[in-house]
């Protein structure tokens, strides 16, 4: 049969269910129409990281009411859309069925094309419905509670390689945990962010991991710099003093931060790329922002970074990858597609 010619701006439902965010959007084209957020974080706080039974069931709860609001925002009806766009993987096995589960009931309900997708490529391709077409090649380097990697995208639709990724911690697992240490709420990550801006960054001299010359150029290491913050905040205790959380803040951001550019900037200028990509929640942290806009300036590459909003796990962004999948001509998932929490960067659908 001859296959019809894919719509040129096709109207998308995109469900994202990896964490704790049951994020639906609605997309037609680049153009978002609708990013409804429904999240589960307030449930975690008490244990200080996302406790995946409760969000799945948060998942389960917030779905039907989630995929209605966002239709409804739109202006849209289940019946006009072209396709249908979930989140298989990485992420919570148990979060990531609830979403791949309804993904399916509606594709098979609407009689429509089913794309299940990686969680990765989303968060690449959401900066199409801020900035418009990506410029590819580019380096991504996306940076959240869950991951850490740092990208080669030739084509955000068909080839994504990996250059590195965290060998511990994730970035903001990092930033969750010190802030722990330091009595903040979690999520830490926008509280240091806060705190650190009536800090000193140099106060102390926290350890850059893998930064050696022997040390893997595009892979990163979070948890030697959290246990140096956990040593330097007991000995002040133990010997009596205050703790001067806006400093420890602002020198533990500082270091995070200038790992994260240089090796960013870095891949870049070894790779003869001039465009950069941020994206994931650490992305809307301030002093990464600056820090990649000043030392992309300085190597002549020019940076890309969604609106904080967008850089956090949401529905637009799996819709928004649907998008420039059925745009491409990529065909539909099967309506048996699994879930694959550790589904890898390279696989951009499945
Ligand atoms: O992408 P995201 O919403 O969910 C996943 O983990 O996939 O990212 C959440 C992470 C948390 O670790 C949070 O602390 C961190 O992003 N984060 C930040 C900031 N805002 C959120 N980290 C540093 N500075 C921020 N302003
Ligand atoms: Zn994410």
């Amino acid at each position: 049969m001859q296959a019809n010619r894919p719509p040129v701006r096709p109207l998308i439902l995109g469900i994202e269910t990896s964490c704790d965010e049951t994020g639906v959007g609605v997309v037609r084209g680049t153009t978002l129409l609708a990013d409804a957020v429904a999240s589960s974080v307030d449930s975690h706080a008490r244990y200080g990281g996302v406790v995946p039974e409760v969000a799945s069931r948060a998942h389960l709860e917030a779905m039907v009411p989630t995929v209605r609001r966002a239709l409804d925002d739109a202006g849209v009806r289940l019946s006009d859309v072209d396709a249908i766009a979930v989140t298989a993987g990485p992420g919570l096995a148990g979060a990531l069925l609830v979403g791949v589960a309804a993904a399916k009931a509606y594709a098979l309900a609407a009689d429509k094309p089913l794309y299940g997708v990686n969680h990765l490529a989303a968060h690449i391709a959401v900066d199409t419905l801020q900035h418009g077409p990506l410029p590819e090649p580019c380096i991504a380097l996306l940076v959240s509670g869950g991951h850490s990697s740092l990208l080669m995208v030739e084509s955000v639709t068909a080839a994504i390689t990996p250059l590195g990724a965290t060998v511990d911690d994730a970035a903001g697992e990092a930033f969750d945990k010190v802030a722990r240490l330091l009595g903040l709420p979690f999520p830490g990550g926008p509280h240091i962010d806060r705190m650190a801006g009536s800090g000193d960054q140099a106060a102390v001299a926290f350890p850059r991991g893998l930064t050696g010359p022997r040390d893997a150029a595009y892979d990163f290491s979070f948890s030697g710099l959290k246990t140096a913050v956990a040593r330097w905040v007991e000995a002040r205790q133990r010997a009596g003093e205050a703790v001067p959380v806006a400093d420890v803040a602002a020198s533990f951001q500082e270091a995070v931060v200038d790992v994260l550019t240089a090796k960013a900037v870095r891949a870049c200028r070894e790779s003869g790329v001039g465009h950069l990509l941020l994206g994931g929640g650490v992305a809307a942290n301030s002093r990464l922002r600056a820090v990649a806009e000043t030392r992309c300036a300085a190597a002549g590459v020019r940076l890309r970074v969604p609106r904080p909003g967008l850089c956090t796990d949401n529905g637009a962004m799996v819709a928004a990858l649907g998008s420039l999948l059925v745009a491409d001509g990529v065909a539909p998932s099967a309506l048996d597609l699994p879930a694959d929490s550790a589904m890898a960067v390279t696989e951009i659908s499945c």
